[in-house]
């Protein structure tokens, strides 16, 4: 049978009520004044709520529909900002030939967190395969589609130095190649969509704009922000067909700053995506990425960010 356990955090604190076996969202309860002293079993258990320790509880619910996690890793996976730093590795070097790519463990810790092992990970802006690495760490099977031969090419020497099980990798257009997919066939989508080409674009209205490095890998005709936004759309509508009822997408996606001004393409995309009715949105996940480094761009008169972070938007089929 499963207990209720109680942990007090300090004497000013609310404590948190979960369940040892299947931790459901913490419930806030009144702490009993008596219990001034911690006993051994709570200082244990304080333990393991601490953001560094490793997870103690190692059962996982019967019930548990989502993953395969206990129930403290599962507690982990539900932060809302990403703070752990993401070695260099996995021929980083290779991979970044792209400029967009994404570390593959992080791709692994989502695809943990919204699957089941064996279960099946779709991304339909496949770049040198970011997802498809974690997705092989991890022992899901991925399909990915991607529009240029090159990253096709750089993923699959990757995976073979690597020693990584090789998933499907399709080259051609999503907003076609999607269609051919069996519907309802995927558990989890993973992506990171395209950026916004708002610098190609600035730089045929104005000739002196600077180009940007985000462009390295996008070679797409200018757009409009509204084209740019028409386009994720219809790619992750089509992508919508291939998953399976009820289940999550997970969108990369940056904001930036340009022409002086911030551009929130995370909240544009998530509106645009909300709006077509087929996605609810669930989370918006900061990625801290500690390996990014800062700059000074408008010192000493304005202030503009240093962006060191990307958003994670999490999306369930509606
Ligand atoms: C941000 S990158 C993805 C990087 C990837 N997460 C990784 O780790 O390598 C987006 C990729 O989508 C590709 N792309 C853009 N539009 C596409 C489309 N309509 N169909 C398929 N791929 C597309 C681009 O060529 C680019 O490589």
């Amino acid at each position: 049978m499963r207990k209720l356990v109680q942990v007090s955090k300090s004497s000013n604190q609310e404590s948190l009520a979960f369940d040892s076996d299947f931790l459901e969202a913490p419930v806030a309860t009144k702490k009993t004044p008596a219990k001034n002293k911690k006993s051994a079993a709570t200082k244990s258990l304080s333990k393991t709520l601490k953001e560094d320790s490793p997870p103690v509880i190692k059962t996982v619910a019967p019930n548990n529909t989502l993953n395969d996690l206990t129930g403290s890793e599962w507690k982990f996976s539900t932060k809302s900002v990403i703070n752990k730093p993401y070695p260099v590795n996995m021929q980083h070097k290779l991979r970044s030939q792209h400029g967009g790519q994404k570390p593959p463990q992080l791709c692994a810790d989502l695809i943990q967190t919204f699957t089941k092992k064996g279960q099946k990970v779709l991304d339909p802006f496949g770049g040198v395969g970011g997802t498809l690495l974690g997705a092989a760490l991890i022992g899901r099977r991925a399909t990915g589609i991607e529009l240029d031969s090159r990253w096709i090419e750089i993923y699959k020497e990757v995976s073979k130095l690597e020693n990584l099980e090789e998933q499907d990798f399709l080259l051609g257009d999503s907003k076609q190649v999607l269609h051919q997919l069996e519907p309802k066939s995927f558990d989890f989508i993973l992506t990171d969509v395209p950026y916004w080409n708002i610098d190609k674009l600035a730089k045929t209205r104005n000739k002196t704009a600077k180009a940007s490095k985000l462009v390295t890998f996008n070679d797409s005709e200018d757009q409009t922000k509204e084209q740019w936004l028409d386009e994720m759309e219809q790619v992750m509508s089509a992508a919508h067909g291939c998953l399976r009822d009820g289940k999550y997408a997970a969108v990369f996606i940056g904001d930036m700053y340009r022409e002086s001004r911030y551009h929130m393409l995370s909240a544009s995309l998530a509106d645009r995506l909300e709006t077509s009715g087929k996605w609810v949105l669930k989370a918006n996940l900061i990625w801290y990425d500690v390996s990014k480094m800062l700059h000074v761009y408008g010192y000493p008169a304005a202030f503009v960010p240093s962006m060191i972070h990307q958003n994670i938007l999490i999306l369930k089929k509606g």
